[in-house]
């Protein structure tokens, strides 16, 4: 191979507090596996890393929710999404923890290093307490209303409904979500990176790729949307960002008098890449961290939109402070995968989790590789469906790569006893277009668009294809046996090609196919298009691939939405406490009159009669019962509500309703026959 190049890739770490789904898969994981077995297969140098992010403040929430404890949880995702990684086939050189105590010692080494250079700052500031907790919140930890889109669960780092990004201090009626009560600002200190010092230098770098003393990048090669968004981060002026929290749970500060203070996990978990380099290096005996330092080494990251500053500008900056590291090459991001209509999110277990998909589909690895990298995200956001699934591998890798290689093998065995019949002249065409395929998976891969490669790729298969059914050997067998041979032999040598072409995207298939052909994909030589010699013995092929029924998709898009239906209905609160809960005066009422407010769709106005006080009640029921129907009804009604004028009536407390998940409302009421003005309690 000639000039082999030398790369190291990562894949952004994954949080070890869930389980991985194809929202992951199809953002970081894949196109950085398709890539870097390409590469490797081209004879490429590539260190691969990835691991899991283990701190941060998504991991301590879900220990508290589980009474459980932050290392317990990262030990059971950890361990799993190592696992399904392996079984998919994403083959990392490593796959590190940051909990480790060696990454704890890299990420402070590294912390000291820029702090013996002064290029922190230490700030007082003030920032929300939980008294009840003793605790400073981050920004996970507050919750409140959306100052852009109203929604009232927005957290203190970003509202999941309208995806702005906030800061804690943004939000209205903010509580902790650790104690549901309102924070207090309180006093504190962290160190800073003035992001802002560093505009100039990362402008002309991002624009034009260059940077004294640093590796030369390719903005042209770098996805619009990344330089995009890195353009208007640097344009929107770069604000000061803390580097340390007030923790207790993550890389400790390793400074005096900084007890209860931690790494930023933004800054401690790319650091992570650089640590698990060097225990690989421990591993195999190289040197880890020089690696990141050879001048003719590429730094690739691939990562999930939303990583996208924290790659090309918090972490170079960090990396150029250090001195000597490389800048990346490329960062390409891709954007989001949407699942059936709808975000992928794991809180709301809106999700194809990968570990379910590998126990549901044994042995199907490379139909979902074929359909995500058909479907990647790669410049806009793009849709998984269940439906597609099964059109993609039924037309698709049945129907065109699975049936070409089967009817080549079969053909062999039925007419030439499984032997590679003689070659006659060449195709010229045929040996062209696998030439320019070739080229353009190369192209594709090399520049990180992986659909265009995989298309490009199956381009070989439908060749092959349109190639048996234009020269029928079925029929000319009658007349012709050497001809049909020599069509034969050609079929064979595409299939071999294709084995080669498809290894990065379906490495199981390519195993099989080469394996039927008694190929080595290290042997295949993209130049010599005759790569099996006339004689040789193939193996009897079975089916690469097997017809998905309706009934599988259909199944999965029930489980999909059985989870919805829960998440709809099931919507635990945060705890409160006895007393709380005493405060709410509800009682039994009857509804002696009622009436539709004027102009107003979905009130009516009830008269109440609550063991002999009459009370006004303004509710949101007129679509769900006619006044007809409420009147004589005792329900459940909450008094103690602050009265609020609605349409010029005051309402006096409120009816509680039952909602089921279509949202119909029922009225509460007593199973015995009670009487109005009891307590409910
Ligand atoms: O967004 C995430 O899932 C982060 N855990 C990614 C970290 S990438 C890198 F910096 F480690
Ligand atoms: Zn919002």
């Amino acid at each position: 191979m000639a000039n082999p190049q030398k790369f190291l890739v990562t894949s952004a770490l994954p949080y070890a507090n869930g389980p991985l789904h194809l929202g992951h898969v199809a953002g970081a994981y894949l196109p950085a596996d398709i890539f870097v077995r390409y590469l490797r297969q081209q004879g490429d140098d590539v260190i691969f890393i990835c691991g899991s992010d283990e701190h941060g403040a998504a991991i301590t929430i879900k220990a508290k929710k589980e009474n459980s404890t932050p290392q317990a949880v990262v030990d059971e995702f950890h361990e799993l999404n190592k696992q399904t990684f392996q079984k998919f086939g994403i083959e990392f050189d490593l796959y590190d923890r940051t909990s480790s105590e060696h990454h704890h010692k890299t990420a402070q080494d590294f912390f000291l290093n820029l702090y013996e250079k002064g290029v922190f700052e230490k700030e007082e500031s003030a920032q929300f307490f939980d008294e009840e907790h003793q605790q400073f919140l981050a920004d996970r930890y507050v919750m409140g209303t959306c100052p852009k889109c109203s929604h009232d669960k927005a957290y203190g780092d970003q509202c999941e409904k309208c995806g702005s990004s906030l800061s804690p201090s943004e939000l209205i009626n903010p509580i902790s979500t650790l104690s549901g009560k309102p924070p207090v600002m309180k006093e504190t200190y962290h160190w800073y990176l003035p992001m802002q010092k560093h505009e100039a230098w990362l402008r002309d770098w991002i624009e034009n790729g260059k940077l004294e003393g640093v590796q030369q990048h390719d903005p042209k090669k770098w996805k619009p949307q990344v330089l995009g968004q890195c353009k208007s981060w640097v344009d929107g002026g770069l604000q000061p960002r803390a580097m340390t929290r007030d923790l207790d749970w993550g890389v400790k500060v390793p400074l005096e008098g900084a007890d209860g203070k931690v790494l930023y996990v933004w800054l401690d978990a790319p650091i992570g890449y650089i640590s698990a380099t060097k225990k690989l290096g421990e591993q195999k005996g190289f040197d880890g961290e020089a690696l990141w330092k050879e001048n003719d080494r590429k730094l690739v990251h691939f990562i999930g939109k939303d990583n996208i500053v924290f790659h090309c500008i918090i972490f170079p900056i960090l990396l150029k402070l250090h001195g000597g590291y490389n800048l990346p090459d490329n960062v390409p991001a891709n954007e989001f995968l949407n699942l059936e209509g709808d975000k992928l999110s794991t809180s709301r277990n809106w999700a194809v989790w990968l570990h379910e998909y590998l126990e549901d589909f044994p042995g199907k690895e490379d139909e979902l590789r074929y359909v995500l990298t058909s479907i990647l995200p790669e410049y806009r956001d793009s849709e998984f469906t269940w439906k597609d699934y099964q059109a993609r591998v039924n037309n698709e890798l049945v129907a065109i790569l699975g049936n070409f290689v089967n009817r080549a093998l079969v053909l062999t065995h039925k007419y030439f006893e499984g032997k590679v019949p003689a070659a006659g002249a060449q195709n010229k065409e045929i040996v062209e277009a696998i030439g320019v395929a070739y080229s353009e998976v190369d192209a594709g891969i090399r520049s990180y668009n992986f659909r265009q490669a995989l298309t490009e790729a199956m381009k070989v298969a439908r060749l092959g294809n349109k190639f048996l059914a234009d020269t029928e050997p079925w029929k000319l067998i009658k007349s012709d046996e050497t001809k049909t041979g020599e069509i034969l032999n050609i079929s064979l040598q595409i299939a071999a090609h294709l084995g080669n072409i498809i290894q990065p995207f379906l490495p199981n298939t390519a195993k099989k196919l080469l394996g039927f052909l008694g190929l080595d994909a290290n042997a295949i030589c993209r130049n010599a298009f005759e790569v099996l010699k006339a004689g040789e013995t193939i193996e009897k092929p079975s089916l690469l691939f097997q017809k998905i029924e309706d009934e599988v998709v259909e199944k999965q898009i029930e489980k999909l939405n059985a989870s919805k239906a829960v998440q709809n209905t099931v919507n635990f609160k945060e705890n409160t406490s006895f007393d709380n809960f005493q405060l709410m005066d509800m009682k039994l009422a009857t509804i002696k009159a009622a009436e539709k407010v004027k102009k107003a769709d979905k009130l009516l106005q009830l008269k109440l009669d609550v063991g002999g006080v009459e009370k006004t009640v303004v509710s949101g029921i007129a679509q769900h019962y006619s006044p007809d129907e409420v009147i004589g009804k005792t329900v459940l009604y909450l008094s103690n509500l602050e009265p609020r004028k609605i349409r010029g009536v005051v309402s006096e407390g409120m009816i509680l309703m039952a909602e089921n998940a279509e949202g119909a409302l029922s009225f509460m009421v007593p199973e015995k026959d009670f009487e109005s003005g009891g307590e409910v309690r």
